[in-house]
């Protein structure tokens, strides 16, 4: 199935290169492992993998099965020893702690010509120890001699995937996940619900599942210009889908299994069209198809929305859950009676608080249950609730430090940077999509602690997000086409400390994990190939100025049309 491309490509990425040290030649062993790992001394020597390398762990069961399984499931399957050996093995160890080391998620990779030793104080980071020998190993199954001492520098490392404008089946997000596991990233944000489909199975509201996740166009830009309506299920050319509660599990625990979380978001109180075209009574006017946003001065839009929360939370045993926040209209707020009626009880004197008041009482509700909240950075336009987590997403983060501001945790992913739904090229040469462009290198750029920050933000800072919204992915592949190959400098960007940034040596890395999903079909995009123009007047003539983000690329031109 497709969920196993990603176990497939694990091989081969030592470099090894040449450097002159005054006149003496020294042979020195560089890693191409990504993200970037905090430090690696390599030298000569190497441990070799063969039939008989036995894999050995130590460590608590649950974690134990978990790390078998995925071995098993690698290009190098590996029997389990039947007692503790010292050579020719390969050993996981959980410790209690790890010297120079303060993630709990670090590890230290030990390689003797004897044996493989991964050593950390979670699971999690012996899984990221993992995903480091198996980058490590070459064609011939060795890795080189030496130790690799790692910790991440964020705890969230994540990708939001939209999975309401296009629908995507379970095995296509396991796919994903494992790319994601490579990559040593930890969450996984997925935007469950949007006006152009409802993807959740929510057994005490059918018609969200039966009605509002299908349309009859399949693209979302046809059903957009094409008066936004929602179709029955099995009616004809009804397209899209929802994921049931059986396949949800299924999510859950395959990243699980890859210490991912899966962070579900119910989105509210806008971006709700069909959930109000759904159950039309849950608008301010009662009419389907008129309204995004839920009216908040109905009592029976709590009792719908903690409905669903909890038959979400009874699935998802994410610590956070993202109740959404973003872009709400209000258009129909002003003239609504309960509204209107809601904001003179509360002495609410703008609708913005009346929003403020809306995601209080869902955060509460959310928090009553034990978990924490994330929402969208337009929960600091009001009253910013006590203990949510801000999403950052617009500008370059300003709204999101309003809340560090107040002592709120937030995380970054700036639209400019890392939405990744932006051409990542010229335009003229990339497949349509919108919002402007960045490029791999904007990516594998991006720094979210700004100079002028104080340094209580940096401390709120809980990581970076890459965020994958599917408007323009009209089937899987322009997914793929899009997350590939920025996903890798999202990761570099949430794991790789800043003063780590080796663009050249990322290149290498890149190189490596590209060429092993291309033979597997991915279709990963070549924009960083692309040749960028500018044209400048210079004493009477133009100079013409070629460039591309890879600096190992010749850039060859003819001037005979
Ligand atoms: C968003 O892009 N509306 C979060």
């Amino acid at each position: 199935g497709l969920g196993d491309v990603y176990k497939r490509q694990l091989l081969a990425s030592v470099a090894v290169s040449l450097l002159l040290a005054g006149c003496a030649k020294e042979q020195k062993e560089t890693l191409s492992v990504i993200p970037v790992p905090l430090s690696a001394d390599l030298q000569k020597g190497a441990f070799q993998l063969n039939d008989q390398t036995k894999l050995w762990i130590d460590a608590p069961q649950e974690d134990k099965t978990r790390l078998a399984d995925y071995i098993a499931g690698s290009p190098f399957q590996l029997d389990a020893a039947l007692e503790e050996v010292v050579d020719n093995v390969v050993i996981l160890q959980q410790v209690d702690r790890l010297p120079d080391i303060t993630s709990s998620e670090g590890y230290v990779l030990e390689v003797t010509p004897k044996q493989v030793k991964i050593r950390a104080a979670s699971g999690a980071g012996l899984f990221y120890g993992v995903q480091t020998f198996l980058q490590m190993v070459n064609e011939k199954k060795e890795l080189p001699v030496g130790t690799v001492t790692d910790e991440p520098r964020f705890a969230y490392r994540g990708m939001m995937l939209d999975v309401s404008r296009h629908f995507f089946d379970v095995n296509f997000v396991k796919k994903q996940i494992d790319a994601f596991a490579y990559y040593k990233l930890n969450r996984l944000h997925l935007h469950l619900t949007d006006a152009a489909g409802w993807r959740i199975e929510i057994d005490k509201y059918p018609r969200l599942t039966e009605f509002a996740a299908w349309r009859e166009f399949p693209t979302w830009k046809e059903w957009w210009n094409n008066g936004r309506q929602y179709s029955e299920e099995g009616s004809k050319n009804a397209y899209g889908g929802y994921y049931t509660k059986e396949d949800i599990r299924e999510l859950v625990a395959y990243a699980e299994s890859r210490y991912i979380t899966v962070i579900p978001e119910i989105e509210m109180p806008a971006h709700s069209e069909e959930v109000l075209t759904a159950y039309s009574e849950l608008s301010c006017t009662h009419e389907p198809y008129k309204q995004a946003d839920f009216c908040v001065g109905n009592e029976k839009t709590f009792e719908f929305l903690e409905n669903v929360l909890t038959e979400v939370m009874e699935l998802f045993p994410s610590e956070y859950i993202h109740i959404g926040g973003d872009e709400a209209g209000k258009a129909s707020w002003p003239t609504c009676k309960l509204c209107q009626a809601r904001m003179k009880k509360e002495h609410l004197t703008h609708e913005e608080d009346l929003q403020g008041y809306f995601m209080k009482r869902m955060c509460e509700y959310v928090q009553s249950k034990g978990r924490e909240v994330i929402g969208w950075d337009e929960l600091t336009n009001s009253t910013i609730p006590d203990g949510t987590i801000i999403l950052g997403w617009q500008g370059m983060g300003t709204a999101a430090l309003k809340a560090a501001e107040l002592g709120h945790p937030f995380i970054m992913t700036p639209a400019r940077i890392m939405y990744l739904i932006r051409y990542q090229g010229p335009q003229w040469f990339e497949p349509v999509t919108y919002f402007g462009n960045n490029t791999l290198r904007n990516v594998f750029d991006y720094e979210p602690v700004q100079e002028d920050w104080k340094p209580e933000y940096t401390s709120l800072l809980m990581g970076v997000q890459g965020s994958m919204w599917t408007e323009f992915c009209n089937k899987p592949e322009d997914v793929d086409y899009l997350l590939f190959p920025r996903l890798a400098a999202v990761a570099e960007r949430a794991w790789t400390k800043p003063e780590l940034k080796d663009w050249n040596g990322f290149l290498k890395g890149l190189d490596v994990y590209n060429s092993h999903i291309a033979v597997k079909g991915v279709g990963y995009s070549r924009s960083m190939y692309n040749i960028q123009h500018t044209v400048t007047p210079v004493d009477g003539a133009l100079q013409v100025n070629l460039e591309c983000i890879r600096p190992d690329v010749e850039i060859h031109y003819t001037l005979d049309n």
